[in-house]
């Protein structure tokens, strides 16, 4: 039986956080014995905003080493860099002449990543479209990420379906399914319930990373925000508690239980006993993750491997897939 392709990628900017972790590694871990999967390290994503050369370079080479440490398979899955393969932006181009300015000026990570910046190029605005480009080339059916990348995903299946009829060619390109997890699909700020928990955040107190070491975990969740009362006693209170619905979600996320076994298990109870728990399961959890982490980054050479491999892999999936786009629309 043919099985379906995944596909998703994180961009290598900041350090990998728990809410990268739950939102997308967790759920590729848990899918790649039954998908093709490919996995992506978007630096090309990553240049929309400032980077530092070299630490660009060591950071996809440390995302390569996370990504296996959180149990990615090298030998069953596809592990690659984005631009070590030119079809992706090559594909880009090619999608950005069928897409709409006011589509991608709709895109609400756009709208509040913009708001930041002074100057604002064209590649943040044209970001979308670089990321369908990567889910298109490789006929990706099913694309696992967290709620925030929703709006893309539709964007990527307008764009699909927009190729498919300009240019009479049924199913060329693949319109993907996105896959968000029911629960916890947004793993919010520890420092503000309302704000996403990002990678980029200025604040390490904001996230746990991934390569948090022991001390560092206890003393962030010590520093969590949260309100004054106890933990809730029901999952209704939780919608104008969003500090505990986080700290819960989390917890629960970690442990594979539901919010409402964890809610019975901590109701009435006062935060800091239920942070010290939190802050014990968020360490037995990740603290595997980073020590394979730090094994597997003084390997460079198996890393080089991995990559190498994949950009091989890719390139046979892609080629194929230019050569054949670009009779299609006569280039
Ligand atoms: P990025 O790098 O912002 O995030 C990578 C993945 O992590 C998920 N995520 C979260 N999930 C839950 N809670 C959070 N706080 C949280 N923060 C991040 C994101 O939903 C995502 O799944 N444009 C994409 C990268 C990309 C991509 C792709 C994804 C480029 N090409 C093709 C899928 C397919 C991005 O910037 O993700």
């Amino acid at each position: 039986m043919i099985k379906k392709t995944i596909l998703s990628g994180i961009q290598p900017s900041g350090n990998l956080c728990i809410g990268n972790y739950l939102g997308a590694l967790k759920q590729w871990n848990q899918m790649q014995n039954d998908y093709e999967s490919i996995f992506l390290v978007v630096d090309l994503h990553a240049i929309t905003t400032n980077q530092v050369p070299a630490d660009l370079r060591n950071r996809c080479l440390s995302f390569t080493a996370q990504y296996i440490a959180c149990g990615i398979n090298p030998e069953q899955s596809k592990i690659i860099i984005q631009s070590h393969v030119p079809q992706h932006a090559e594909l880009m181009w090619v999608l950005s002449c069928l897409t709409y300015q006011g589509e991608l000026s709709r895109m609400t990570q756009y709208k509040s990543k913009s708001k930041n910046l002074k100057n604002i190029n064209a590649g943040l605005f044209t970001y979308p479209v670089l990321m369908a480009a990567d889910i298109l080339l490789y006929q990706a059916d099913l694309v696992p990420v967290g709620s925030d990348q929703k709006q893309h995903l539709e964007l990527s299946r307008d764009i699909a379906n927009k190729f498919n009829l300009d240019f009479n060619s049924k199913n060329f390109l693949i319109a993907p399914e996105p896959l968000i997890q029911k629960n916890f699909a947004r793993i919010m700020s520890l420092k503000d319930g309302n704000k996403k928990m990002s990678k980029s955040d200025p604040s390490e107190l904001s996230r746990i990373n991934l390569n948090d070491n022991v001390d560092e975990i206890f003393n962030k969740i010590k520093k969590a925000k949260t309100d004054t009362q106890p933990l809730p006693e029901n999952e209704n209170e939780l919608a104008s508690r969003p500090e505990a619905e986080n700290l819960l979600g989390i917890y629960s996320s970690l442990n594979d239980q539901s919010i409402k076994n964890t809610i019975n298990e901590f109701s009435g109870k006062n935060f800091s006993e239920f942070k010290e728990k939190l802050a014990s399961l968020v360490v037995d959890k990740i603290s595997p993750i980073s020590s394979e982490i730090k094994k597997l980054l003084k390997d460079e050479k198996f890393i080089d491997e991995v990559l190498n491999n994949g950009a091989q892999k890719a390139d046979k999936i892609a080629s194929a897939k230019i050569k054949n786009l670009k009779k299609i629309i006569g280039l």
